[in-house]
């Protein structure tokens, strides 16, 4: 078969001109034909969506499963009640705001829909595309296009119509080139037949943007991790090996300094490497396809399938790939990559390790904690932290302001004692203080400990579980000791009676609380704190070369 060529990069052109060509291309689909048109964020191979035996033509010409359901593509929300039942509002509001753009809603479908379409599921995807030529042309045809990308099966994603001759010359009726993809990256795919909304594919649309927008969203496991044997997911296609190039692909995570060091230490000379543009410099003997700047993932996002396809034509025998922290369009950069490395994939921070130590009053922390420093490690106190940031940290203040009026003084000094009582005796106010506390807190304790080139730094907090603290952590350790034990301690650290140490300890959270959450149990019952402090130097000593062991072997988690 002779695959036409649109040219259709330079919209200013003839207006005539482009128009014909619009048409040419629009009849074709509507007369049942295969079209692979350009869209925002990758190139699409376009049929009648509402024509099950041309829809059937897509599978073939890409070799794709037939249980792989397809993304229907509209000029605009008019057209969700003709295809869907059910719509929600909030498919509306959305729509409203991110169309035409990088995202594509599951709802519920109509008949209307061919099976071939939608793999037989009672869902269908809907998305609107932001590129003029596409949807000039779905306009002119009057139908829904039902579009995969436009890659043979298996393949990365195609952003040049060069890619797609590449991939497709002589196999489809026609291209259109309506020049490079913009955002590189599919689309967000968010299901909203389910409450919460579920994120199926992270894609162009950063999940920040619509979390700000319609709040909770649960995360699909199939983001994040490989599937198990038998796992079926939400969206079909995530249960398939992806944009993977032909040499295997080996994923490393981490701080970009670190990341580059730990590729530098894994390559040979057959090895290619994909890195940000800071750290080609380092591989003068490999073959290396750069990301763009490590701090600019739009670039990132247009060039990562490049990078992976460009492979294929050269004889790499692995690949090793830099890969960006999850936040914006990280989180979509990320997931190609590592879908592309079959999940396999190294942390770079091998040499780092973290630990979060929290348990109540009496029990051995602070012996626990000089071990740590014995060992060279650093302590981030969160208590003290947060009182310093009290004072300090205009937000943090700012939000307790707007939820507690009256306890800032007329020259902005905190009250603390004001603030103490307001909490004091409602739980409910509690709560309140604590998730402006907590929300501060994250992003303060994280920049203290990247900012520490320390080996080891353990986090101490009471809070640590509540607060989410416990996720900068590689290991979370309860300290724990037997009750009398306690009331002795602390009758002799702070001179007061037993009844008083009874109720201080009775005003805490359990051992078991601890004990039931942590990953490590680490238990006093010595008899001097210079005892249990050489106890728990031993148990961090075996802990730290565990951590270390499973981070340089790799592990496939996030
Ligand atoms: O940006 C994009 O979305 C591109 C451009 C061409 O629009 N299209 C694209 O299509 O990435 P495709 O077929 O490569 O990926 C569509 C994904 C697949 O993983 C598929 O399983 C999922 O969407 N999907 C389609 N219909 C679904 C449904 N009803 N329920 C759940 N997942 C669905
Ligand atoms: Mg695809």
């Amino acid at each position: 078969m002779q695959t036409l060529y649109f040219d259709l990069r330079d919209t200013k052109g003839p207006q005539k001109e482009m128009e014909d060509k619009i048409s040419a291309a629009a009849k074709i689909l509507r007369e049942g034909g295969l079209v692979a048109i350009p869209t925002e964020t990758v190139y699409g191979l376009g049929a009648n969506g509402l024509d099950g035996k041309a829809v059937r033509r897509i599978f073939e010409a890409k070799g794709r499963p037939n249980d792989n359901p397809l993304i229907l593509h509209v000029t605009g929300p008019q057209w969700l009640p003709r295809y869907c039942s059910d719509v929600p509002p909030l498919a509306y509001v959305l729509a409203r705001k991110f169309w035409p753009g990088p995202l594509t809603m599951i709802l519920k479908r109509k008949p209307t829909i061919p099976d071939e379409t939608t793999a037989g599921l009672d869902t269908v995807a809907m998305r609107c595309p932001n590129h003029p030529v596409t949807l000039a042309i779905i306009r002119e045809a009057g139908i829904p296009i039902a579009a995969p990308s436009a890659n043979i099966s298996g393949r990365p994603s195609c952003t040049t119509a060069q890619d797609v001759l590449e991939d497709m010359d002589g196999k489809i009726d026609a291209v259109v080139d309506g020049g490079p993809c913009m955002v590189g990256v599919e689309s967000t795919i968010l299901d909203l037949t389910c409450d919460p909304p579920r994120l199926l594919r992270p894609g162009g649309l950063p999940l920040e943007d619509l979390e700000r927008l319609i709040g909770q969203i649960e995360v699909d496991k199939a983001v994040t991790s490989p599937l198990q044997e038998g796992e079926k997911p939400k969206a079909p296609g995530m249960k398939y090996r992806h944009y993977a190039p032909k040499a295997p692909v080996t994923v490393v995570t981490g701080a970009p300094e670190e990341s580059a060091q730990e590729i530098l230490r894994r390559v040979g000379a057959t090895s290619g490497v994909v890195c940000f543009d800071e750290f080609a410099d380092l591989f003068p003997e490999q073959e290396v396809h750069t990301l763009g700047p490590g701090d600019d993932k739009l670039i990132q996002a247009q060039r990562v399938f490049d990078a992976l396809r460009t492979f294929d034509t050269s004889p790499v025998t692995e690949i090793y790939a830099q890969c960006p922290d999850n936040r914006g369009l990280g989180l979509a950069i990320g997931n190609r990559l590592k879908k592309a490395a079959g999940f396999h994939v190294v942390e770079a921070s091998g040499e780092r390790v973290i630990l979060g130590l929290t348990g109540g009053t009496g029990a051995g922390k602070t012996s626990a904690l000089r071990a740590v420093e014995s060992l060279g490690g650093t302590v981030v106190d969160c208590d003290a932290v947060y009182h310093e940031m009290l004072d300090t940290n205009q937000a943090m203040r700012e939000d307790i302001h707007a939820c507690f009026p009256g306890v800032f003084n007329g020259d902005g000094a905190l009250d603390r004692q004001r603030l103490g009582q307001e909490v004091f005796r409602d739980k409910h106010r509690l709560e309140q203080l604590n998730d402006i506390v907590f929300r501060h807190l994250i992003p303060e304790v994280r920049r203290r400990l990247t900012e520490s080139t320390a080996k080891l730094s353990a986090i101490d907090a009471i809070n640590l579980l509540e607060s989410g603290l416990d996720g900068l952590c590689d290991r979370t350790i309860a300290v724990t000791s037997p009750l009398e034990l306690r009331v002795r301690r602390i009758m002799a650290r702070d001179g007061i009676t037993e009844q008083y140490a009874r109720l201080r300890i009775a005003a805490q959270k359990p051992d078991e609380y601890y004990r039931g959450k942590c990953d490590y149990e680490l238990s006093n019952a010595a008899e001097t704190p210079e005892a249990f402090e050489a106890q728990a130097r031993d148990f961090f000593e075996r802990l730290i070369e565990s951590v270390k062991e499973e981070k340089q072997h790799g592990s496939s988690r996030g």
